[in-house]
């Protein structure tokens, strides 16, 4: 294996290594309920200008982003059916991609046209696409979690993705970045918690003790899917999910699952519409990217941003962005409490590396329910 500094974790496009791996993987790309009947929508995933659309039978579907023609988006085309016919010069593209219709070429040559196209699913309320090779993976379903109450989360971040993935692996910026975070909901704010990070089948897990006896555990099924119990405020005791997808190098959503297992399916609804309700009251509000550059450029100080439902947001913003938005990992030094990254660092190394030498990927486990129990289960032996 190469050096850990040489690894290229962050490009993601076709024929990047780091993206090959993400292309192997469902990756969840947009909320359901968003995308209306005949609306189609552009889509960017991994570097991939792409287009969605819902046809009028009510089913997804994604197709290459441009019309091969003379390259109009075919975002603003018109659904027929399950078909898309691009607004320019009226081609037609079935939901396999394949162009069925020429209207103004007497020769037509629609046989010899075809857009990419890709799996589609609609589970947990989100639109899912798998862009690898076929055949397509399972998606994972989690049949035991469908009664209860969730709610969705999804934030475009302009930065690189892999910032974001090692930070939600990184329990020690809790303590500094979101003041009114874990340490102080788990009651020992000044106290230092025992955290350890181990490699597992799917990818690695990490947990914090904390003295209280509360205890944080995360997992990272590789490649870019985290599980957690959810550590404050009204979040506590919430299932958490969370996906990392590259739209691009520069830019990622962050799609975060709650679903409200500790609660009863009635009160988990109830709950789950008061944050929904919530989000809205935050999409009055000053984007987070703006106070995020606000603070970054120096024309607010980090103790006057205002506290507000998606606070912990801002905060992560602030210490992501700043380190660049592809920051140089060569020039980090990392110390024993980075021990979750360096694990991550790894992995994706290995993965890489395995890439690169033509094999499949070492890591590939469905994150079914009994793997989710496991984690659930899991007690550090004491110390
Ligand atoms: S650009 Fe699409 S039909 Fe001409
Ligand atoms: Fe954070």
């Amino acid at each position: 294996m190469s050096s850990l500094t040489d690894v290229d974790f962050e490009h993601t496009g076709p024929g990047c290594s780091a993206g090959v791996l993400l292309r192997r993987f469902w990756q969840p790309v947009f909320v359901s309920e968003e995308l209306k009947v005949a609306h189609p929508v552009p889509l960017k995933i991994l570097g991939e200008e792409l287009t969605l659309y819902r046809g009028e039978d009510n089913v997804a579907h994604i197709v290459e982003g441009r019309c091969p023609h003379r390259g109009l988006v075919l975002s603003v085309g018109k659904v027929e059916g399950d078909s898309i016919r691009c607004r320019y010069h009226g081609w037609q593209f079935d939901a396999s991609g394949q162009c069925v219709e020429q209207p103004f070429e007497p020769k037509c040559f629609s046989s010899k046209v075809r857009l990419r196209s890709y799996p589609v699913e609609e589970y947990f309320g989100l639109i899912w696409a798998y862009l690898g090779p076929d055949p397509a993976p399972p998606l994972p379903r989690w049949p035991g979690l469908e009664r209860y109450g969730y709610f969705h989360v999804v934030e475009q971040r302009k930065w690189n993705y892999f910032h974001d993935l090692e930070n939600t692996v990184d329990d020690v910026h809790q303590r500094w970045v979101h003041a009114e975070g874990i340490y102080q909901d788990a009651g020992n704010a000044g106290e230092i918690p025992a955290s350890a990070a181990r490699a597992t089948d799917y990818g690695l897990m990490q947990y914090t003790s904390f003295p209280s006896g509360y205890l944080r555990k995360l997992a990272l099924f590789m490649p870019n899917m985290l599980y957690f119990n959810s550590g404050a405020g009204v979040l506590r005791g919430f299932k958490s999910f969370l996906w990392n997808v590259p739209i691009d190098d520069v830019s990622h959503k962050m799609f975060f699952i709650f679903i409200a297992t500790h609660l009863s399916p009635e009160e988990g609804r109830n709950v789950a519409e008061g944050v929904r309700a919530g989000l809205r009251y935050v999409e009055t509000l000053p984007t987070v990217e703006n106070v995020v550059d606000s603070v970054l450029s120096g024309r607010m100080r980090w103790e006057d941003v205002d506290s507000r439902p998606d606070l912990v947001l801002i905060e992560d913003g602030i210490v992501l962005k700043g380190q660049g938005v592809i920051p140089d990992r060569s020039k980090n030094r990392l110390g024993s409490s980075d021990a979750a990254i360096i694990l991550l660092r790894k992995l994706y190394a290995r993965e890489i590396a395995r890439i690169e030498r033509g094999e499949p990927p070492a890591v590939f486990s469905v994150p079914d329910e009994s793997i989710l129990s496991q984690i659930d289960e899991f007690q550090p032996e004491p110390a």
